[in-house]
């Protein structure tokens, strides 16, 4: 074993003309480096392993494949990345809460491990089975990726967006994707086609409540009962209601992906969805519960190693902020096993500003969306 004296002699070998250690130089000569040091691979103990270029990897990882360096990287909490439209992006973007697959496949990089099972319950047009395909070829390995989409339309576009990728892929001489099983139904019951402990990341985008929508319909009806009162020639005690016509919820329904002003469109996609597929919940509490309750019953299928990460935004309504993923996280907790382990944030610098609320009230533009991520709950052994 070298001593530390043989260490600093090693790193001496590789100094530049200032007489500074030269990490360029060493690693050309292919000796592992490691923030900027000569790694002797002699002191390293059983259970770790030099990657070339990665760094050093510890075997008893159960979380993922990254080496110490990418680990470090991984545990920022903030993912400050703008994803340029890409992987079909104007075939995927007709669904208008679409994630970007490569953000999709840095998440499952850092929550899941090569061979492991992925399953987004709520797939739309499969930015997390893109992103678990990616995997293959531009992370540590492919990711078996399962889906559940209701929308049959969403599933024609994922296989569509598959199909012409590997179209191009091919021109390019590169390997193609993996295709995804996606299922199509309801994700309360197809749940029970998945054996418990069977899969060990759910990445999933959860359909929103859309309470501007479903607001504005109800006033929209109620107006519409109000006339038809007054047309019969009864007295309408009940003033009609003007549908609400005031920014709503800041930017988390406007999708900057339609590229409404001149910078370039990103894959962003602000969970926005038709109210058909925003689901039957009227009000905040149904949605909650509804989703806490498809959450418990998703948990038994997750590993006990498992991870179940979940992105969301939140809103602005009504002149104050709607913390929908604070309100989610705590739900959840309290009905599945599950402890929320941290809140990513995913900041696209590249999002469209749009003005609201000047000059008289601080309204928010939402450039960030929520990674909520949970673990199992801890059966006796400590997460550190
Ligand atoms: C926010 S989107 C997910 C978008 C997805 N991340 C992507 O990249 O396309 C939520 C999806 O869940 C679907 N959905 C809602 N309720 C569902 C249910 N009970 N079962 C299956 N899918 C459902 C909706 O049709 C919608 O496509």
């Amino acid at each position: 074993m070298a001593d530390d004296g043989d260490r600093h002699r090693q790193s001496r070998l590789f100094t530049d003309d200032d007489g500074e250690f030269d990490a360029d130089r060493a690693r050309e000569e292919s000796l592992p480096v490691e923030d900027g040091e000569v790694i002797d691979t002699d002191d390293l103990a059983d259970h770790q392993r030099y990657v070339e270029g990665r760094g050093i990897y510890d075997e008893r990882n159960r979380v993922n494949d990254l080496t110490g360096k990418e680990w470090k990287y991984a545990t920022k909490s903030v993912i400050a990345e703008g994803y340029p439209p890409a992987v079909q992006h104007d075939l995927r973007s007709e669904h208008g809460g679409q994630k970007p697959p490569r953000l999709c496949a840095e998440l499952i990089g850092r929550f899941s491990k090569a061979g492991d099972t992925v399953l987004d319950p709520f797939a739309g047009v499969g930015g997390t089975l893109l992103g678990a395909s990616f995997c293959e070829h531009e992370g540590t390995g492919l990711r078996e990726a399962i889906g559940f989409e209701r929308t049959k339309r969403w599933i024609e576009i994922y296989e569509t967006v598959l199909e012409r990728e590997n179209e191009e892929r091919r021109e390019r001489g590169e390997p193609p994707l993996a295709e995804g099983d996606v299922r199509h139904g309801d994700c309360a019951e197809l749940i029970d086609g998945v054996p418990d402990d069977s899969v060990d990341l759910l990445l999933t985008d959860v359909p929103y409540w859309h309470m501007d929508e479903l607001e504005q319909t109800r006033n929209e009806r109620r107006t519409r009962e109000s006339k038809l009162g007054s047309f019969d020639g009864q007295r309408d005690g009940e003033t009609a209601v003007d549908a609400d016509s005031g920014p709503s919820d800041g930017d988390s329904t406007s999708e900057s992906s339609n590229g409404d002003d001149s910078s370039e469109p990103t894959d962003v996609d602000d969970g926005s969805e038709s109210a058909e597929e925003s689901g039957e919940w009227v009000t905040k509490a149904d949605w909650l519960a509804d989703m806490a309750g498809k959450f418990a019953r998703f948990t038994d299928a997750v590993s006990p190693d498992g991870h179940v990460v979940v992105f969301i935004g939140d809103m602005y309504r009504e002149q104050s902020y709607e913390f929908l993923s604070a309100d989610l996280a705590r739900t959840i907790e309290s009905t599945a096993p599950l402890t929320l382990a941290a809140n990513l944030i995913w900041y696209d610098p590249t999002k469209d500003l749009h003005v609201y609320g000047y000059p008289f009230s601080f309204v928010p533009s939402m450039v960030h969306q929520n990674v909520l991520v949970f673990r199992l709950e801890d059966e006796g052994e400590s997460g550190g």
